[in-house]
């Protein structure tokens, strides 16, 4: 089955997510920086990376090797086209819920809104293959609101399309799994975001030592 995120314009995507009702885009930014400080990777890959949200959080004296995977080949060409300055940045155009990526595993694997859309199987074992020995895994899931529907309503049609392939995943399922192939939960995060929604950010540490 097509994923339906092939069928959302970036402009609308990002629409969504900057109109007031929603308000995410800045809340992820700023997550993914405090992930970068804590863990100041040398390599990073971004899985649904979208049109690069955060990409200019990273500092490229540290984070010498920058990768995104998306399942919309228009998205990655906006992210080409922004951040051209980048010139290695490598693109990854795959279907993170259908297909294993092959690409060499990195320091920080970081996993924002995307296991909602593209579930925990496949593209949970994806992230896990990809966090090199002694790396880490970041996920920031959505928390469920009473307040607030999964895709917040807004003026853009085509975002609502997201909705029926849309599901919360449960942290503590998610640390459980995590902590079976391997990983510890070093630290853990709720940041409130609009419409009485809230995020948590799990970072995950492969491997049973601490090295720093
Ligand atoms: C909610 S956005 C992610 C937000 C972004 N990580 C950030 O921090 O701003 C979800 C992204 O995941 C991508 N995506 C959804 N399902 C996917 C899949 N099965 N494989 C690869 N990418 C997928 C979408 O195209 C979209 O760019």
């Amino acid at each position: 089955m097509s994923s339906p995120w092939l069928h959302v314009p970036l402009e609308d995507y990002e629409g969504h997510m900057l109109s007031p009702e929603v308000a995410q885009l800045d809340v992820l930014a700023v997550l993914f920086r405090e992930v970068l400080d804590y863990c100041h990777p040398p390599s990073v890959v971004i899985l649904g990376i979208a049109g690069g949200n955060g990409i200019e959080q990273i500092d490229p004296n540290v984070t010498r090797r920058i990768a995104g995977i998306d399942v919309n080949p228009e998205y990655l060409a906006a992210v080409r086209r922004r951040y051209s300055a980048l010139n290695d940045i490598e693109l990854y155009c795959a279907d993170l819920a259908q297909q294993m990526v092959i690409m060499p595993p990195v320091a920080l694997v970081h996993a924002a809104l995307i296991f909602e859309h593209a579930g925990v199987g496949r593209c949970l074992d994806n992230a896990v293959q990809l966090v090199a020995p002694n790396g880490w895994l970041s996920v920031v899931l959505q928390l469920p609101s009473p307040a607030s529907a999964g895709v917040a309503a807004s003026p853009y049609a085509s975002v609502q399309t997201l909705k029926p392939a849309f599901a919360l995943v449960d942290p503590g399922w998610l640390k459980e799994t995590l902590e079976a192939r391997g990983f510890r939960l070093a630290q853990q995060t709720l940041r409130p975001v609009a419409a009485g929604k809230t995020f948590w950010m799990g970072l995950f540490h492969r491997g049973e030592s601490l090295a720093r």
